[in-house]
């Protein structure tokens, strides 16, 4: 156990060593970071490798939520009319537009409608500008040492790397679930409200310019289940994204210690 100590002293003073030369300095170990491109290309890897990917997941679930809440019905409709009843009755069998081709065309609209509008409303929610600031600020509470100058020792850092991740995990889970329970609460009904309105819309259209209203007529309807609970974020969806936005220090090109490298 001493033996091991002490090789260990060894080696740690000769790599304190080879510090001191290649930077010159009279101190061991006074490697600093800067803060400023550290936190950069930190929040730049949570941003794009891990956000990005959450909100496609998220708004892909949403959107298909949406698809299957807002159906489109074919109303045959009694004729009144006073034409021949086989005139009629061929028209009834053959509804003039093929309606599962405008079925799927009018669900498409509805996902391209959604997941156009919610890249908006997340940074609206969240404005990703700020991750930066903030990752400072974790680091600042754990090595506040020359702070005014933007650096802190390497050492510190590294000394300190298990409860700074943790605190970025703590905040970037607390944060974003707040930030989609309000999207959840405020967002998400007035965007189904819009979309409903908008497929309403292209139905008018349809009806009075390509179906023949004696016979045939397209309805909007809401599925039952999602008159009632309109659960469109759930925990479990909150907990996939959580999951998503969670850095994990194991990749090679990804990690703490590259990322130390790169800013000293
Ligand atoms: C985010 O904040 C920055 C800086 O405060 C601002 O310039 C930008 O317009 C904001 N973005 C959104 C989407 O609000
Ligand atoms: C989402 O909103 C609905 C309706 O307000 C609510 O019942 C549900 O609990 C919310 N989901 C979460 C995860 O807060």
């Amino acid at each position: 156990m001493i033996k091991l100590f002490s090789v260990l002293l060894v080696l740690f003073s000769s790599i304190c060593f080879a510090t001191t030369v290649d930077l010159g300095s009279t101190f061991c170990n006074q490697e600093t970071v800067d803060i400023n491109r550290f936190t950069l290309l930190l929040s730049n890897h949570l941003l794009f490798d891990h956000l990005d990917k959450a909100y496609t997941q998220l708004s892909k679930k949403i959107s298909y939520q949406f698809r299957d809440a807002i159906q489109v019905k074919v109303k045959k409709m009694k004729s009144t009319s006073i034409t021949s009843t086989i005139e009629s009755k061929q028209s009834v069998l053959i509804p003039p537009v093929d309606v599962q081709i405008l079925k799927r065309q009018l669900k498409g609209a509805v996902g391209s409608f959604v997941e156009d509008k919610l890249p908006a409303i997340l940074s609206n929610r969240y404005n990703t500008t700020i991750l930066q600031n903030q990752l400072d600020h974790l680091l600042y509470q754990y090595c506040p040492s020359k702070m005014t100058q933007g650096i802190v020792s390497q050492q510190c850092l590294l000394d300190n790397l298990e409860s700074f991740l943790t605190e970025i995990q703590r905040y970037t889970s607390q944060k974003f679930q707040s930030t989609l329970i309000q999207i959840n609460e405020s967002d998400l009904p007035k965007l189904f409200e819009k979309t409903r309105a908008q497929i309403a819309g292209i139905l008018v259209h349809f009806n009075r310019h390509t179906m023949d209203n004696n016979y045939h007529r397209l309805e909007l309807k809401i599925k039952s289940t999602h008159k009632t609970r309109k659960h469109w974020i759930t925990p479990d969806m909150i907990q996939d994204f959580i999951n998503t936005i969670n850095h994990k220090d194991n990749e090679e090109e990804t990690n703490i210690r590259h990322f130390l490298k790169l800013s000293t």
